[in-house]
């Protein structure tokens, strides 16, 4: 079973998959791999393109023991089992990303995303298994916690709760 742990940056997900490595799951970080599907670079963004479609046929092509969590921001977009999706308030984000020493404008940009719920969005294009997980006010451990009970009983999907709107209409 592959199991996504996705999010906008600085959610917590690299944080979370440490843990989860310690408690002895498997994890594949997307980081660590996408360098070799990079197809370009996005100047406006500032970020690599990655070529999703050839990321995809290389997952769907691992044989997992058991349970693989595959850890990173476009973890979403591949051939899994189900997704988990860290969220967290944009308040709060924005003090991870300043913490993260993140120029101006990229943790705008994040935050709108976050706000947006544009991950859930694209999730949803592929996925039915989806569980969100708000980390606002909640240690990493705690996080852990609700991830792996996730990962053990496979509860029925639960999505669609968590709103920044108010954030939204206040900030953007
Ligand atoms: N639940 C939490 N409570 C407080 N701080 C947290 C929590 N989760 C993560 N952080 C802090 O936020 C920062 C970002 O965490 P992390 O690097 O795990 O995010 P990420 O989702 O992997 O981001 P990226 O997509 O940029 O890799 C780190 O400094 C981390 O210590
Ligand atoms: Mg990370």
């Amino acid at each position: 079973m592959k199991i996504a742990l996705t999010g906008t940056p600085g959610v917590g997900k690299s944080k979370v998959a440490e843990l989860l490595e310690k408690r002895g799951y498997e994890v594949l970080r997307l980081e660590k791999i996408a360098d070799e599907f990079i197809i370009g670079y996005d100047e406006e963004r500032k970020s690599k393109i990655v070529d999703e479609e050839a990321m995809d046929e290389y997952i769907k092509k691992i044989k997992e023991k058991d349970v693989l969590i595959i850890e990173g921001h476009l973890s979403h977009l591949l051939s899994v089992d189900g997704v988990i999706l860290l969220r967290c308030h944009p308040e709060e984000l924005k003090k991870r990303l300043i913490a993260k020493n993140w120029d101006e404008r990229k943790i705008k940009e994040n935050l709108e995303a976050e706000a947006l719920d544009i991950i859930l969005e694209r999730a949803l294009e592929k996925h039915e298994k989806i569980w969100e997980i708000d980390t606002t006010g909640k240690s990493i451990e705690k996080v852990t916690e609700e991830v792996e009970e996730i990962i053990k009983k496979i509860p029925p999907p639960s999505y669609g709760k968590i709103d920044w709107s108010e954030w939204l209409m206040e900030n953007a």
